[in-house]
């Protein structure tokens, strides 16, 4: 009797050993790695890592004084004489532009082996108010960049059988937000590119990782807050924010070890684990978890999701009764 006690005991106790045990890691220790949106943010915090890790470092962005001060930041984290910190002003929604950018760049600097893109931008707001010049520099900035410097680079990583590539989405990949509507929606699409994307790359020694960030404190979000309606506000409060290096570190991490999404914190464990849905898994056992935790997950949703609810309900109120007074 005492034997199958001890039996029970240990299973979880096995199980979630092999659940914490660390995935092998990838090096980028002299390899090539360029970030596009890597003069700020979220995108300078990663390419500051993957010098420190070694590589040689390409930053890509429009604006030309930001990308040569960061490109003098980098070299002061260079960690050995013969690495190669660069910069290119491009903008990632001319395909031509990026695809001939990029050859050239491999020519100079050699082949790429990681590539990160963090360029993006969010603007709120309710769906109604959006100028159609806004929802296109939205859809175009956010997924149409993204699968362009996909398009550009898969042939040259396909070739060499080798690769990383990251992509940025954000918590409102998986769940709509108020507010949120042409953005979420965007944002939503670079998951379905993700996903089938790591299917067609997979084969070909390529890994495929979609960070998911939490609001980030960053010159982004500072200019997300100032178009963010009262409701969006309110609701974004309950998740508090995250430090750039503290996302960059987690994204790395992820896409050396191959994970396919990338999060930080209980909350985007919570979001994650509740939207894995057909989503590529690296181990048995993290679909084991993942499907002991969705029906306790799926119940704490449903207070956020509540919460949220309320708060959008009295703000309705008393927007109702301020245009009652007028
Ligand atoms: N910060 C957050 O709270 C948060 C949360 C979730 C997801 N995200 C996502 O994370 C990513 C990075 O966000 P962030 O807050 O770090 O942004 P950020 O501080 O505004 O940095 C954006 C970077 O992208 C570059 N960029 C923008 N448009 C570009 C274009 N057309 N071509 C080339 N480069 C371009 C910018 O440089 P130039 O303007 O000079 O081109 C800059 O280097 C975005 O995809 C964002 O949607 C952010």
């Amino acid at each position: 009797m005492e034997l199958i006690w001890i039996v029970l005991l240990l299973i979880p106790v096995i199980l979630l050993a092999l659940y914490l045990k660390p995935l092998p890691k990838k090096s980028i220790k002299g390899k090539h790695v360029v970030i596009i949106g890597g003069s700020s943010g979220i995108g300078k915090s990663t390419a500051i890592l993957a010098v420190k890790l070694g590589a040689h470092v390409t930053v890509i962005a429009r604006n030309i004084e930001k990308l040569e001060e960061t490109q003098q930041l980098l070299k002061t984290h260079s960690v050995n004489e013969d690495q190669v910190i660069n910069k290119l002003s491009v903008d990632v929604c001319n395909y031509e532009d990026l695809e001939n950018n990029l050859s050239e760049l491999e020519m100079v600097v050699g082949p790429i082996y990681m590539l990160v893109n963090c360029a993006g931008m969010a603007i709120c707001g309710n769906v109604e108010d959006f100028s159609l010049q806004q929802i296109k520099q939205l859809v175009d900035i956010n997924f149409l960049g993204s699968l362009y410097s996909v398009k550009a680079i898969v042939p040259k990583f396909k070739q060499r059988r080798e690769g990383i590539i990251v992509l940025t989405g954000s918590q409102v990949s998986l769940m709509g937000m108020y507010g949120y509507s042409i953005y979420s929606s965007v944002k939503f699409a670079l998951r379905g590119l993700a996903e089938s994307l790591y299917m067609e790359v997979k084969p070909f020694n390529i890994s495929v990782t979609l960070a998911l960030p939490p609001d980030t404190d960053t010159p982004g979000f500072e200019s997300e807050n100032k178009t963010k309606p009262i409701e969006t506000k309110l609701i974004s409060e309950v998740g508090g924010l995250v430090d750039p290096e503290v996302v960059a570190q987690k994204l790395m991490d992820d896409a050396l070890t191959g994970k396919f999404f990338s999060y930080v914190g209980f909350e985007s464990f919570i979001l994650t684990t509740l939207c894995t849905g057909m989503s590529p898994f690296n181990r048995m056992i993290d679909v084991v978890f993942e499907s002991a935790l969705l029906g306790l997950l799926r119940i704490i949703s449903a207070f956020y999701i509540s919460s949220f609810a309320s708060i959008i309900q009295k703000c309705h109120i008393d927007k109702e009764a301020v245009s009652k007074k007028k």
